[in-house]
């Protein structure tokens, strides 16, 4: 092995971070082009375990033939290659009509300013030495194909009432990966506003119906779409009127004329920073919600810890649901959901007095009304969190009977959510089996008799079944 193919080698060690990157949600799509077999295979093995799908070619000519029958986010290419080397191949992708939007990434072993210089100049995305190979490449490509993923496709809508500007504009943005849509005035733009939903929009000051300002003060006082970023052009360069368009929400303001590539660059970092921040808040939302999550957890803790004969019975209940759901051949989502749903299900007993909660004897009447709040009051307490919103059903009917004399809501059989009524089969059995301050608990067997005679009149028949199946199993 050469030190060339070694070092490559040594780039599948780096670290086993999945790429999540994806374009409309599929794996990214990368074509590498080199003439030396090692490399590829060593690059191929990197990519893959980022989550890519990988193809190979030998030379610039053969990646331009695969170019044509490929769907790719991102090329990679090696520059000293038969036949075509990568500088000609990289040049030949970018002044492709239609495949000129793919990110090509020069990997070589020249380290020399001319020939990183000739590479953008060819219109490459990136350079990485190889000797720099090892840190780079990771990064490099998952910031590629994040720019990638978040800007292509995206919609811009153009509003200019000359057609020679429209045009200019459309063919740029289009070149660039955006989806470009047309108007010819500030009226006909609010219309095709409402109708697409774009994600930006580059708009003229001066046009006849309704001109850039009351577009731009329109668009930003309407909820629906005051965070879209607004850029505006114009030949004017009164501030005063610049001030106002800023005051109404515009985020840029390009003065004609204009580099078209200023334009394209401008949409590019607006629509970065724009994506980045959704993202960033989508994270802090998650994150706020996973505290949520582990505060409400510690809250199931401490309700228990008030009733010495509750205690580890939410555990228990969790646990069961997820071998039932495992018996069902749920897939890991589902599981880890019914989990949750057991750690949950009686958290609403927060809400019930002492006195009835840990009173150790039969309840009356008034009493039973009273419990039977739980799991309404359970619901209402998790409603606010957004990623709950699946499982709240089940704790809401995790007291409902297949006969529909359960409660909160009487619901029967199907009209009972399936994750509510996994939850019921778990819940009674540990229930059952469970110590009470008035009676002990009853062996596995009498349980399971009990259970057993439960099915179809308190309990989901099926459920049951397969309830039955995971114990037995869960003693082998
Ligand atoms: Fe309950």
């Amino acid at each position: 092995m050469n030190a060339e193919s070694e070092h490559f080698m040594r780039i599948s060690e780096i670290g086993q971070a999945n790429l999540q990157i994806t374009k409309g949600g599929s794996r990214p799509r990368i074509l590498i082009v080199d003439d030396s077999p090692t490399i590829r295979y060593s690059l191929r093995k990197d990519l893959e375990q980022m989550g890519a799908i990988v193809s190979e070619a030998t030379n610039g000519n053969e990646g331009l033939r695969m170019v044509e029958s490929l769907e790719l986010d991102l090329i990679i290419t090696d520059v000293e290659m038969p036949e075509m080397d990568g500088f000609a191949f990289c040049a030949e992708i970018k002044r492709h009509p239609v495949k000129n939007s793919i990110p090509v990434v020069i990997l070589s072993s020249r380290e020399k300013e001319e020939d990183i210089e000739f590479a953008f100049k060819v219109g490459a995305s990136n350079y990485i030495t190889k000797s720099n190979a090892r840190d780079n490449i990771r990064t490099r490509v998952k910031e590629i194909l994040e720019k990638r993923s978040l800007l292509n496709g995206r919609t811009v809508l153009v509003v200019d009432d000359s057609p020679s500007i429209r045009n200019l504009i459309d063919k740029a943005l289009t070149k660039a990966g955006f989806q470009v849509i047309l108007a010819e005035n500030g009226r006909e733009a609010l219309d095709l506003l409402g109708k697409y939903s774009p994600d930006m929009v580059v708009s003229d000051l001066h046009m006849p119906v309704l001109d850039g300002l009351g577009l731009c003060k329109i668009v930003h006082s309407n909820k629906e779409f005051s965070q879209i970023p607004f850029i505006i052009m114009s030949s004017d360069d009164d501030r005063a009127k610049m001030r106002q368009l800023l005051e109404y929400g515009a985020s840029a303001y390009l003065v004609k004329p204009f580099n078209i590539d200023q334009l394209v660059i401008t949409a590019e970092r607006f629509l970065s920073d724009h994506f980045n921040r959704v993202l960033r808040e989508r994270k802090h939302l998650e994150s706020e919600q996973q505290m949520l999550i582990a505060s409400i957890s510690s809250l199931v803790l401490a309700l228990e810890a008030r009733d010495q004969y509750t205690s580890g019975h939410s555990e228990s209940v969790a646990t069961l649901s997820v071998n039932i759901a495992r018996e069902m051949n749920m897939d890991e989502g589902r599981i880890a959901r019914a989990k949750m749903a057991g750690k949950l299900h009686d958290i609403g007993k927060i809400g019930i007095r002492d006195d009835i909660l840990l009173k150790p004897g039969p309840l009356n009447d008034e009493e039973m009304t009273i419990i039977k709040l739980h799991p309404s009051i359970g619901a209402d307490i998790l409603s606010p969190i957004q990623s709950l919103a699946d499982i709240i059903p089940a704790i809401r009917s995790h007291h409902e009977r297949i006969d529909g004399k359960g409660y909160p809501e009487g619901l029967k059989g199907e009209q009972i959510p399936l994750l509510a009524r996994m939850v019921a089969v778990a819940d009674t059995y540990d229930a059952l089996t469970s110590d009470r301050p008035y009676r002990k608990g009853f062996s596995k067997e009498d349980a399971l008799a009990i259970i057993e005679k439960a099915k179809g009149t308190q309990l989901c028949p099926e459920c049951v079944r397969i309830f039955l199946k995971a114990l037995e199993k869960d003693k082998l």
